[in-house]
């Protein structure tokens, strides 16, 4: 499953993704995550996509990296995962500036 969210900001969107866990580590995400990134921004005219990845999720941010997004910063305590605060890392990808 992919979503991609509007941030309340004009024209950010924010993307999401699961894969169910018996299929994890077939290159799935990447591929819809690659498939999804131009499709949302032009399709939605976004310019501006951004994700917002716990640290430790590393395959996640295999998938970000491999798709195009570039890693930005850390929010401390930005998430709340099963009712524990969690930092999120951010990342983006933007549409060329005119
Ligand atoms: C994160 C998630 C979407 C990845 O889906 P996936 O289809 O298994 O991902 P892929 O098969 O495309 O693999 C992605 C990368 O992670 C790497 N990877 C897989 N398991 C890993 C692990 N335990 N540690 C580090 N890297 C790992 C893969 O090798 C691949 O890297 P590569 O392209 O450099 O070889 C999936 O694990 C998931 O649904 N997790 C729960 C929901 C979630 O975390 N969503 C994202 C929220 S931001």
């Amino acid at each position: 499953m992919l979503w991609v969210g509007l941030r309340p900001q004009r024209r950010v969107g924010g993307l999401g993704y699961w894969i169910v866990p018996e299929t994890r580590g077939s290159g799935l995400a990447t591929a819809a995550v690659r498939l999804a990134v131009p499709w949302a921004l032009e399709a939605l005219d976004l310019q501006r996509l951004e994700a917002w990845v716990e640290p430790d999720n590393l395959p996640s941010q295999r998938v970000l990296r491999s798709a195009g997004f570039h890693e930005e910063g850390r929010l401390r305590s930005f998430l709340t995962v099963a009712g524990r605060p969690s930092d999120a890392l951010v990342f983006s990808v933007i549409r060329p500036r005119h």
